[in-house]
């Protein structure tokens, strides 16, 4: 029997970056099956198409694998792509789906939470760009399982994951690739292998990437180990696993603690970690960190340097919270710079319609348009690149950097788990003061200007409200708060703060103690700490 009989289940409103929530909710029966169903009906076009299928690896990746093939040889789809072990980082996924022209992919993951049982798991759909679904497609998706009464799934014979090559089960052929062979062979069409692999074989370059026991592992290895030269030990953590050891696989200072470590006790010139799914970056040059939107800018920078983009850029585009420190680089190298919402699937269509190159954003992301997902290990090669053919070291770079343009200080507060109707509360009260706030002062800064952030998309002139509140200050300071998009339980509310100092002025303070001024303003205009009842962020990036 391949019909079966559902009603729609609330909550499958995909958030900033699909449907995210703990394993057990996904376990629940039809949750799964109506959410597939959902995305294959909002598809029309699918049928006897290709579909790309692959995940991160995490607890419940394979068992969802099993159904989604079921479910699309029942649907009618021609053929499917799977990653080798149902795995796919996600930029792998956004180039398989490109390389072999697909109706879409599926890609299994819930980014950097955690895994497990008791843990997160996610969907998402990414259409035939290879890109995450655009806002519109997202709301018929979701419309689709608010009206769902069936959906179809095959009576078959599981495949097996682990061996590549071709089967069929009903009319649709199954193929299980290698997950890494077709990222790699697009790195190599990018990137200058034989200088990074002088560099890095040259005998005083000491680097080390930290793939958190997630995705990047086999790729990481293959390009870095197999194919630079680097030694084995360079890369560690490098077996995926369910539960990602236990950790957060979130590559940033608090949870790369062992990246950082190894970076300063060792030495290292080069360190890097990579998320649950590949695609988020941080680097580290020797004793130095380097913020994401720093990273951004200095690779746009810098991009003459790798050879796909030693012509020049089309342009390039940040997330709104992002420090606008790329701005400047734009306006330097005369780019058009976009400004847009909080995630990835605003970035696609200014890459499909050739208006950018590069672009980013403060949540360790980055990325180009050799795939329209943010890259991990693209971010990573970018850097090795740029080193080798530079000669310089990433502190020397960056310092070089700031000294030129000047520095924007930034840093990220997180308040997890707050109560989400205080949070709203706090942010309803602010959104209707923002008007008035112009030219009135707080902690001593005098504020210049106050929206709520709208983006209209250039290409196909969607317009999305409500992305984020901001304040501008006359001394140049920025505050941006929003509620997270992507969490599984309570409220998440992000506080993003940056200040430009000028290339004359002091480049070398710690971003928390140079941002001081204005996070007390902001406390003093919203009131953070009184109505979160938090002393102090979760997390800070
Ligand atoms: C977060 C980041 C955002 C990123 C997204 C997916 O979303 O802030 O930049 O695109 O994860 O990786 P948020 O939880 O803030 O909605
Ligand atoms: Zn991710």
């Amino acid at each position: 029997m391949t019909q079966h009989t559902t009603q729609p289940i609330s909550g499958q409103k995909p958030g900033t970056s699909g449907l995210r929530k703990k394993v057990k909710v996904f376990q629940q029966a039809n949750y799964l099956e109506n959410f597939v169903q959902s995305i294959f009906n909002a598809q029309p076009n699918c049928a006897g198409e290709r579909l790309v299928v692959g995940g991160d690896g995490r607890y419940f990746n394979r068992e969802a694998i099993q159904t989604i093939i079921a479910m699309a040889v029942a649907n009618g789809f021609g053929e499917l792509i799977i990653g080798q072990g149902g795995i796919l980082s996600t930029p792998a996924a956004s180039c398989v789906i490109r390389k072999y022209p697909s109706c879409g992919g599926i890609v299994l993951s819930a980014s950097h939470n955690p895994g497990g049982p008791d843990e997160d798991f996610g969907i998402k759909f990414n259409g035939s760009n290879g890109g995450p679904a655009t806002e519109s497609m997202t709301e018929v998706i979701y419309q689709e399982t608010l009206s769902i009464t069936e959906y179809l799934k095959a009576d078959i014979e599981p495949i097996n994951l682990d061996l590549t090559g071709e089967s069929k089960r009903g009319n649709t052929v199954i193929r299980v690739i290698d997950s890494v062979a077709d990222y790699v062979e697009l790195m190599r069409s990018l990137f200058d292998f034989d200088a990074m692999r002088a560099l890095i074989t040259g005998g005083e370059f000491k680097l080390c990437f930290d793939a958190m026991h997630a995705v990047t592992g086999p790729y990481a290895k293959e390009i870095l180990v197999n194919q630079l030269g680097a030694s084995q030990s360079s890369v560690i953590n490098a077996e995926p696993k369910e539960d990602f050891g236990g950790h957060h696989p979130d590559p940033n200072l608090v949870h790369a603690a062992e990246l950082v470590d190894r970076v300063k006790t060792q030495g290292l010139d080069f360190g890097a970690a990579s998320d649950g799914d590949g695609d988020r970056n941080m680097v580290l040059g020797r004793n130095f960190y380097i913020n994401p939107c720093d990273s951004l800018a200095l690779l746009a920078a810098q991009s003459s340097h790798i050879p796909a983009y030693a012509e020049g850029l089309a342009g390039v585009a940040r997330s709104m919270p992002t420090s606008r420190a790329l701005d400047r680089v734009a306006a330097k190298l005369k780019l058009d710079c976009y400004e847009t919402p909080t995630g990835w699937k605003f970035f696609g269509n200014l890459m499909d319609d050739a208006r950018i190159t590069f672009c980013g954003e403060e949540s360790f992301g980055t990325g180009s348009s050799h795939v329209r997902e943010k890259d991990g290990l693209w971010a990573v090669l970018c850097w090795l690149n740029i080193l080798a053919s530079s000669g310089q070291t990433a502190a020397d770079l960056m310092r070089a950097h700031w000294a030129e343009y000047g520095r924007d200080y930034f840093t990220r507060h997180d308040y997890e788990g707050v109560d989400a109707d205080a949070a709203a509360e706090m942010l309803n009260e602010l959104r209707g003061k923002l008007e008035t706030l112009a030219g009135t002062s707080f902690a001593g800064i005098e504020v210049a200007q106050a929206d709520e952030f709208s983006y209209t998309d250039p290409v196909d002139a969607t317009v999305s409200k409500g992305q984020g509140l901001r304040i501008l200050f006359v001394n140049g300071g920025r505050v941006v708060l929003r509620l997270s998009g992507t969490g599984t339980s309570g409220a998440t509310l992000r506080v993003y703060y940056d200040q430009f100092e000028p290339a004359s002025g002091k480049l070398e303070q710690n971003p928390q103690e140079a941002l001081q001024p204005l996070i007390r303003a902001a406390d003093a205009l919203v009131g953070i700490t009184a109505k979160t009842g938090r002393n102090a962020p979760d997390v800070i990036t």
